[in-house]
């Protein structure tokens, strides 16, 4: 069987992270998405936030699971049995900080192959970040994310007043 771990913040799931996500389920038998816990980031969202936002823009695809974890991804893409990481490329600019994480990985564990995928053009310029922040402005963000997650962060910022927001690089 051929497993694939798709990992990330995901802070929150965007409609780009969903094509990747979608594409990837007609390549292997199971793609694991899994969301990173990092103490040292102060995300928008909890992780179990993140995995049910994730566990409902997935939940058509009979061969995606959500999961989380915490540590080295290579060690944990070991014990799920995969034996392929998926990243999405938006652009040239991701490719360098990609290009090491997978250069990491690959001393870590030459038996599992980073994959590229490229982002449809449709979602080259989407990132976690700019969703929150247009929606922490009050701006429209409907077929940038799934429709629950539209609804959560309207949420969020209704209680935070819109000046809360994560911190994260950019995905
Ligand atoms: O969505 P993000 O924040 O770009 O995802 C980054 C992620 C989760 C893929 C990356 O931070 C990661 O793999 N973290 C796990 C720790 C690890 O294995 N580090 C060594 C590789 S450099």
């Amino acid at each position: 069987m051929a497993i694939a771990v798709y990992p990330g913040s995901f802070d929150p799931v965007t409609c780009g992270h969903l094509d990747i996500i979608e594409r990837a389920s007609r390549m292997f038998d199971l793609v694991i998405v899994a969301v990173l816990r990092n103490p040292s980031k102060k995300p928008l969202f909890t992780v179990e936030e993140r995995v049910d936002m994730l566990q409902s823009a997935v939940c058509h695809l009979s061969n995606v699971r959500v999961d989380h974890f915490g540590g080295l991804l290579v060690d944990y893409a070991r014990r799920q049995g995969a034996t392929a990481i998926i990243k999405g490329l938006r652009a040239v600019s991701d490719f360098e900080y990609e290009f090491q994480m997978a250069s990491v990985n690959r001393k870590l564990d030459p038996t599992i192959e980073t994959l590229f995928m490229m982002t449809s053009n449709e979602y080259a310029f989407l990132s976690s970040s700019v969703v929150k922040e247009v929606a922490s402005l009050g701006g429209c963000i409907q077929g940038l994310v799934p429709g629950e997650v539209e609804k959560r962060l309207r949420g969020k910022f209704r209680e935070t007043g819109g000046n809360k927001f994560g911190q994260d690089k950019g995905n």
